[in-house]
């Protein structure tokens, strides 16, 4: 899902979570999808209470918790830098201070880091956050910890987040967690383990409890939303064993989102990411009945060939694509989708790469997250493909998609010149101190004159001008949903 995350600035230092009783400073940072900064949110709770405060000053922490990412080789290589930094901080500032890995590339290489990385006291995989204050009494007593066992169960429905980076306005809310799907290319399913989802009474627990702290915007999480189901706990896979009862009882992802829409009819509602294969008809039917669930479907495809798309284990062809693309569209006639693509996979030839251009000429996406392939350890691509797309020609693939989606976004955000949208205002513009910027319900970010709105309001934006990717317009009042 990284990049999934169009507005999560990438290391970015949390704000604090304070407890007067607590006395050690906690400095955490996450890189990589919107699960993981999620996740960090679970870990400062579990530390919130087991005696740490966070901090942003990197030279005051005792310790600091970087969260990983192993999606590309590029996401590794800036974790590497930041343990560089840390290195050279505790080295000249902050002699005192321990360093934890967590996330994906700790579950990839686990001890191995102790040994690779000096400055590594801590290895924490994705499912055993849990243990982190037994794993502390380690280090404090001189010894490097690791844990690294994934787990069957969603592992921190019970734990209620610290909301570190928020607005107070949006929150993400995780329910499912893992990946069964084997895409050839992917390392998630090594890193995060089996697909799991989380009991949908802890999932509205968690929102009512947002709700009541006055947040306007959930999205809910998974590496592929879709394809929740709850049937009383344990892995997807095993979902065939399950009693007939529980799967005349199941929960799955369509009347997850009913629950939640009808439950809070004035909570915006988002969800990320949906893999094509497991979207259904029942859950766009359930977007089309509730006003409060957003109209826009992040839909990553990750190329137009079919031959491409076969080898990289997706389970539909490029005309399945345009069908469930059409058919979405019959059902909710504006709904703004957007994609992942990834350029230069083994074997890809500029036919292959021609089909992924005319592919997104069908869809003409409203926002795209591209990348060039980068071959990862231990996944099935790596172990049966060869690598034999040179860099150069990856490179330029990319940016030739790259300008087509720019083209395509140009087109989209002027589609909406003219109309009234629903914004729901997050802060104050990047631009200018007089606007507030929010997002549209389609995800598209507006700007407008601030007036006497405030963040967290449901505002009625006029639609007057617009740059590549970003709405211009006039207030002209509140919206129903205030
Ligand atoms: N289930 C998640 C996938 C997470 S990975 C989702 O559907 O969003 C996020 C994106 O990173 C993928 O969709 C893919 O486009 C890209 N990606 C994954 N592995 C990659 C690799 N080895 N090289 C380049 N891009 C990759
Ligand atoms: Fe990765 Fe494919 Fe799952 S991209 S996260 S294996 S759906």
């Amino acid at each position: 899902m990284e990049k999934t995350i169009d507005e999560t600035k990438q290391g970015e230092t949390l704000v604090l979570a304070t407890n007067a009783n607590n006395k050690r400073k906690l400095f955490i940072e996450s890189y990589g999808c919107q699960m993981n900064f999620s996740d960090s949110e679970v870990v400062a709770s579990i530390l919130a209470t087991n005696g740490f405060n966070t901090t942003n000053k990197l030279e005051d922490a005792d310790l600091v918790l970087v969260n990983t990412c192993s999606i590309r080789d590029k996401a590794e290589q800036t974790v590497r830098k930041r343990l560089e930094k840390y290195n050279a901080v505790k080295r000249n500032q902050n002699p005192k201070m321990k360093v934890g890995v967590l996330g994906c590339m700790a579950e990839r290489l686990k001890s191995k880091f102790l040994e690779e990385e000096k400055i590594v006291d801590l290895v924490v995989g994705p499912d055993a956050y849990k243990d982190l204050p037994n794993l502390l009494n380690e280090v404090d007593e001189g010894r490097d910890a690791v844990n690294v066992i994934l787990s069957k169960d969603e592992t921190y429905g019970d734990i209620s987040p610290v909301r570190l980076q928020s607005n107070g306005v949006s929150a993400l809310v995780s329910i499912t967690r893992g990946c069964d799907n084997m895409c050839t290319f992917c390392v998630v399913p090594f890193t995060r383990g089996r697909e799991r989802s989380r009991d949908p009474q802890s999932i509205i627990q968690e929102v009512t409890d947002l709700v009541e702290k006055g947040y306007k915007e959930v999205t809910l999480l998974g590496q592929n939303v879709d394809s929740y189901l709850w049937y009383g706990g344990g892995l997807k896979k095993d979902f065939d064993k399950a009693s007939e009862i529980a799967k005349a009882t199941a929960t799955n992802f369509a009347k997850l989102l009913d629950l939640i829409a009808t439950t809070y009819p004035k909570l915006r509602i988002r969800f990320s990411t949906s893999n094509p294969q497991d979207m259904t008809m029942e859950a766009i039917d359930v977007m089309a009945k509730h006003n409060n669930i957003c109209n826009y479907i992040h839909l990553p495809v990750q190329s137009g060939s079919n031959r491409i798309l076969k080898e990289m284990n997706r389970q539909h062809t490029r005309e399945e694509y345009f069908e469930l693309i059409d058919n979405i569209k019959k059902r909710l006639p504006d709904c703004a989708f957007s994609q992942d693509m990834i350029t230069g996979f083994p074997t890809e030839t500029e036919e292959d790469h021609k089909d992924t251009l005319s592919l997104m000429d069908y869809v003409k996406y409203h926002f795209g997250y591209m990348f060039a392939y980068s071959e990862r350890p231990g996944t099935l691509a790596e172990r049966k493909l060869a690598d034999d797309i040179p860099e150069t020609v990856k490179k330029r693939r990319l940016q030739e998609v790259i300008n087509k989606q720019q083209a395509h976004a140009k087109l989209r955000t002027a589609e909406y010149l003219g109309r009234t949208l629903e914004v729901l205002v997050e802060r104050t513009s990047k631009k200018s101190a007089e606007q507030w910027s929010g997002r549209s319900e389609y995800n598209t970010v507006t700007v407008f004159n601030k007036e006497s709105y405030k963040v967290g309001d449901f505002v009625k934006v006029k639609i007057t001008d617009c740059t590549s990717g970003t709405l211009i317009g006039e207030a002209i009042g509140f919206s129903e949903n205030n």
